[in-house]
């Protein structure tokens, strides 16, 4: 077969780890005569790689599904056939159902399988295909990596799967059921793909894993290496400049990592830390094993060490049994901390997870109007963070193009996205940018002087 003969479109919803998923799935394929394609039309295998979060994410599926069965015919009386997969944690939850609910669908593949692919999809030619098993082998070991062209058209910004699976249990949570236990990647093969990506020109990575700060893998001398330890090793990649990682649960928040975040340069001033709620009462029938108070404590201990982190959080409203008392109390934490960005959603009883046996279902007006409340209150602190930075200078990582002609778009060290007016030549280095305006989700700004011209090889760190 010859490379690129048979074209591939993925469709990839949720969490920064199916992205990365989805990456590794067109690598896995392009062995196999696979070219990506942007154009569903196009496509003779078309993956969907799902998100079981919450139970729009998951709805979503179905009616995406009903649309590509539509495609799948169309193709069909122009004499095409369209192999269809649905990968992601709908497959691992939901298995044969989706066969059953859906039958244009050829093929069914859970996260921990995607190294399979090839061997499901010519099972698949002759009949539907399953595999949502938690194999005995490492996925990783098995999935082909993306060749250098195909890391350099990915961009200069990276994510890198190093931990999987969770062992919390969160009551509200579908991912230890469908990402499995939490594993960890030994660090040679992490440090491999680290120094892989910045030959490719990748100048920052961010580390992901659905428990991320519990990594504790196989590091050097066989030593069992803390996330610190990791971060520490991968600070000294030639060319690595940035460092995120994410998702961290506040109970792994250990000593050496807080460390970590005021000793390591390229250890970025960013952490996504979710509380969920800021009642104990709520954070105890979530089984999240912490109180607001330990929350708060944390959060000064990592300021003490990195006092311009910028912290982001994850909130449910309308928990079962959340109270209006119990949501202020939420609302208080929120302006106590004072986050730089923050995600919130209305509880979704997921099956399976001991949160939907729950009485006391709060309503769902209820959890609108609360959504509303913290909305604003989160809103306010995302705007004033960002405001608080212009007439300040910072560094920005360029990644792309910008908005308009002329411009060219990046990161602060903080997460925002800054566009300038540069030349496309900066983009893969990290310049100084004046900051003149902001919006709620942005930042604009001035190139420093020596920056604004176009000087290919010259590098700000
Ligand atoms: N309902 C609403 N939000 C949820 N999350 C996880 N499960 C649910 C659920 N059942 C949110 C949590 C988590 C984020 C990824 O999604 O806030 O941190
Ligand atoms: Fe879900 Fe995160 Fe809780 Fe694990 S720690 S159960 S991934 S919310």
């Amino acid at each position: 077969m010859q490379a690129g003969v048979k074209k591939l479109f993925v469709k990839s919803y949720g969490c920064q780890m199916n992205a990365y998923d989805a990456a590794r799935m067109a690598d896995v394929l392009a062995p196999e005569g696979y070219a990506e394609t942007g154009v569903i039309e196009d496509a003779d295998l078309i993956v969907l790689n799902t998100c079981h979060i919450r139970e729009k994410a998951a709805d979503k599926v179905f009616s995406e599904l009903g649309k590509v069965r539509m495609l799948k015919e169309a193709r069909e009386a122009a004499g095409l056939t369209t192999t269809i997969a649905v990968a992601g944690c709908v497959a691992q939850a939901e298995g044969a159902e989706i066969l059953r609910k859906q039958r244009a669908v050829d093929l069914v593949v859970g996260p921990q399988s995607y190294h399979r692919l090839p061997e499901m999809l010519r099972q698949a030619a002759l009949g539907p295909v399953i595999d949502t098993d938690f194999p005995v082998e490492d996925k990783f070991d098995h999935l082909a990596q993306p060749s250098e062209e195909k890391i350099r058209q990915r961009g200069v910004t990276a994510f890198l799967t190093v931990q999987e699976g969770c062992d919390k249990f969160c009551a509200f949570c579908v991912v230890p059921y469908t990402r499995g236990a939490e594993t960890s990647r030994p660090a040679g093969k992490i440090l491999a793909e680290a120094e892989r990506l910045a030959r490719a020109g990748v100048r920052e990575i961010t580390l992901l894993g659905q428990n991320v700060n519990g990594y504790h893998g196989e590091g050097e001398g066989g030593k069992d290496w803390s996330l610190a330890d990791l971060l520490t090793r991968l600070s000294k990649v030639d060319g690595l400049a940035r460092q995120r990682y994410m998702t961290s649960h506040p109970n792994d928040m250990s000593e050496d990592l807080i460390r970590a975040h005021a000793e390591l340069p390229s250890l970025m001033p960013f952490l996504h830390l979710p509380v969920q709620s800021g009642s104990d009462r709520i954070l105890d029938a979530m089984n999240r094993r912490h109180t607001a108070a330990d929350y708060v404590r944390l959060v000064e201990r990592i300021r003490r060490a990195r006092p311009d982190i910028a912290l982001s959080s994850d909130f449910i409203v309308g928990f079962p049994g959340e109270t209006e008392a119990d949501f202020v109390a939420t609302l208080e934490l929120a302006r106590e901390i004072t986050f730089g960005s923050t995600f919130f959603f209305k509880y979704s009883s997921r099956p399976g997870t001991p949160g939907a046996d729950l009485e006391d279902q709060v309503a769902e007006e209820i959890k609108s109007e609360r959504l509303g409340r913290l909305q604003e209150v989160v809103e306010t602190q995302r705007r004033s963070f960002n405001s608080a930075l212009v007439g300040r200078t910072i560094d920005v990582l360029f990644e792309k193009k910008g908005r308009y002609p002329g411009q060219i778009a990046g990161k602060s060290p903080y997460l925002q996205p800054v566009q300038v007016d540069g030349p496309e030549t900066l983009i893969g280095q990290i310049a100084p940018v004046e900051i003149v305006e902001c919006s709620s989700n942005s930042l604009f700004g001035r190139l420093a002087e020596s920056f604004s011209q176009a000087q290919p090889t010259r590098e700000a760190n």
